[in-house]
């Protein structure tokens, strides 16, 4: 599925007027799409403009394999709430956090939808660590697992997971700092190995909490697992997952620090860290973050960058946060997670 250029007819809306969104390929990836609005410079505008055609952008997202771009959000920062409607766009519910056991000094005081990623109080939340050499041998940074560590898909340890990730830098970090790592799971899939798609075929995942002790530093630090709710209790999921629109597979899975290292990562195959299960997701994971399949966003303020949980991994990189703040502001949209989850009742709420 080709990315369409210049889609001026992107609502598909014969005789209707044409669409204001334009969609150019991302620059320096093969996945992912730059939206620029036509004859809009206001970000409040542009949201309008989206609800008024509300198809384009969740078409252009799924044309974009999984990654769209939005640069100059500004309205949002003055008017948070602007995020939260066009979160609404991409599914039937965007995830209220005061209701979802999150921190309370994670979420925005006055729009719980919002969810705080920055190291400036109330949230004090750390960047990662930089990786162990923390650039690559030809000066570049470290993308590939496992020299990368922290690559995940968000809430992949509830049932049924969250489809869409909407996150706004309301104050970015400075350029070589603080970047978020994407690699997209379609072309990974499609790159595999017909051995390794064998053995990828209906296997499950078993995805974990960083939270309840169940992560491969936990395990081989010899921490015993936590007692835990059945509410915290690990999620199996597909290993390779159809989009529910799109109908293409993607890699659906994490790695070190959230999946199940005592019971998986996978069911059926041995467990454990140097288990069958182990060294399978290894090799899994250094294909899937293969250069030819990830794209470094280096954040400018303002930018809002829209990504498909289902079929991409994100991981987060190393700023100062001694020196510098940095101020990031999520939603998660749930609604399409596929036929599979048809019915089910969340994992994550206490019963
Ligand atoms: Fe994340």
């Amino acid at each position: 599925m080709p990315l369409k250029t210049n889609t001026t007819d992107a609502g598909g809306n014969g005789g209707m007027p044409p669409s204001r969104f334009h969609v150019q390929p991302m620059p320096g990836a093969d996945f992912g799409g730059m939206v620029e609005v036509a004859g809009i410079a206001d970000a409040r505008a542009a949201i309008a403009a989206a609800e008024a055609e509300p198809d384009t952008l969740p078409e252009a997202l799924n044309e974009a394999r999984g990654l769209l771009l939005l640069r100059g959000m500004r309205a949002i920062s003055e008017d948070p709430e602007l995020l939260v409607r066009l979160s609404r766009l991409f599914g039937s519910e965007v995830e209220d956090y005061n209701q979802t056991l999150v921190a309370k000094n994670n979420v925005h005081q006055d729009v719980p939808e919002i969810f705080m990623v920055s190291n400036v109080p109330p949230a004090y939340k750390k960047p990662p660590a930089r990786p162990n050499p923390p650039l690559t041998e030809d000066g570049k940074l470290p993308t590939r697992f496992p020299h990368r560590r922290g690559w995940h898909t968000d809430q992949s340890y509830r049932r049924p997971p969250p489809d869409i990730s909407l996150f706004y830098a309301k104050k970015a970090s400075p350029e070589g700092q603080g970047q978020t790592l994407f690699a997209n799971g379609i072309l990974a899939y499609n790159a595999l190995s017909p051995d390794l798609k064998a053995r990828v075929d209906g296997l499950i995942g078993i995805h974990a909490s960083s939270t309840i002790g169940r992560t491969e530093y936990a395990v081989r630090a010899g921490e015993p697992p936590k007692d835990i709710q059945p509410h915290e209790a690990p999620q199996r999921q597909p290993v390779v997952r159809p989009h529910p629109v799109t109908g293409e597979k993607a890699l659906y899975m994490c790695e070190a620090g959230q999946m199940d290292w005592v019971d998986g990562p996978f069911v059926g195959l041995e467990p454990g860290p140097d288990g069958e299960g182990g060294k399978l997701l290894y090799e899994l994971m250094r294909h899937y973050t293969r250069p030819e399949f990830v794209y470094v966003h280096e954040w400018k303020d303002d930018d809002l960058v829209i990504w498909d949980n289902r079929s991409l991994v994100h991981a987060a990189t190393w700023y100062d946060a001694e020196n510098i703040q940095r101020v990031m502001w999520r939603t998660t949209v749930r609604g399409n997670p596929g036929p599979e989850y048809a019915g089910e009742k969340r994992s994550w709420i206490p019963v």
